[in-house]
């Protein structure tokens, strides 16, 4: 297993403690996440924990229903316990920047109905200003051409609906959501001060499902790094 894989099994298997007897649990998406709901798996098969999962996408679903946990669709819950889920960036503010697995939309409703949020990450999530990583921002494919021109004349770099097969120009194929949506990327660079405002604005814009500005959500974000595994925990959030 390579370092950051093993800083990614640290960060989630770690958020576990987290976890308790009847909690509904959203359950997020990407390959950190992934460690998080292995253990959870074992600790209902092992421990005799006693959950109910809400996936954040049908990967997760997959990957739940695998390890026989009980789920719950989005549509049937009104509130949760607590959301564990990854992220592509956070800052000090706990905002986060995440879509990176094209999940946003349901992670964004997932998070924003559980009365907490512990993002896992690896060391190389943290970062002083937000938007190295590009902003994923879900769209209705029929508005696709109209919503790239509009974030392009404030956005400073490449502005591109995300490709399933990789960089070959010459057989675009857009990547696909869950909810068949589009995954326009947007490359801010290292300047999104005020996260709350740029989400606001390219909300606005019609067309536009979800942006994946997550502010005011994280509560604590789980961090491996090589000195060990430290619970950082957001002073304005819930947990605290
Ligand atoms: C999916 C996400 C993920 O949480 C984010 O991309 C981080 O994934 P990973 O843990 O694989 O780096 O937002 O939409």
């Amino acid at each position: 297993m390579s370092s950051v894989e093993t800083l990614k099994r640290e960060a989630g298997i770690a958020a576990c403690r987290f976890v308790r007897d009847g909690m509904k649990l959203g359950l997020g998406t990407g390959s950190t996440v992934r460690y998080t709901i292995l253990e959870i798996g074992r600790m209902m098969a092992e421990d005799g924990l006693d959950i109910i999962g809400v996936p954040t996408s049908e990967s997760t679903r997959e990957l739940a229903e695998s390890l026989n946990i009980p789920l719950m669709k989005i549509s049937e819950v009104d509130s949760l316990d607590l959301t564990i889920d990854g992220a592509d960036e956070f800052d000090r503010e706990f905002s986060l920047i995440k879509g990176g697995g094209g999940a946003l939309t349901r992670e964004k409703i997932v998070a924003k109905l559980s009365k907490s949020m512990i993002v896992v990450a690896d060391e190389s999530k943290k970062v002083e200003v937000l938007g190295e990583f590009k902003l994923p921002i879900e769209v209705n494919p029929m508005h696709s051409d109209r919503v790239i021109q509009e974030i392009s004349d404030f956005c400073p770099g490449q502005v591109s609906v995300r490709a399933s097969n990789g960089n070959d120009d010459d057989n675009f194929e857009p990547y696909m959501t869950d909810n068949d949506g589009y995954i326009i990327d947007c490359k801010f660079g290292p300047s999104i001060r005020n996260p709350l405002e740029l989400e606001k604005i390219i909300s606005e814009i019609k067309g536009v499902v979800e942006v994946g500005l997550f502010v005011g959500i994280c509560d604590a974000v789980i961090m491996a790094s090589s000195s060990g595994t430290e619970i950082m925990v957001n002073p304005e959030g819930r947990l605290s």
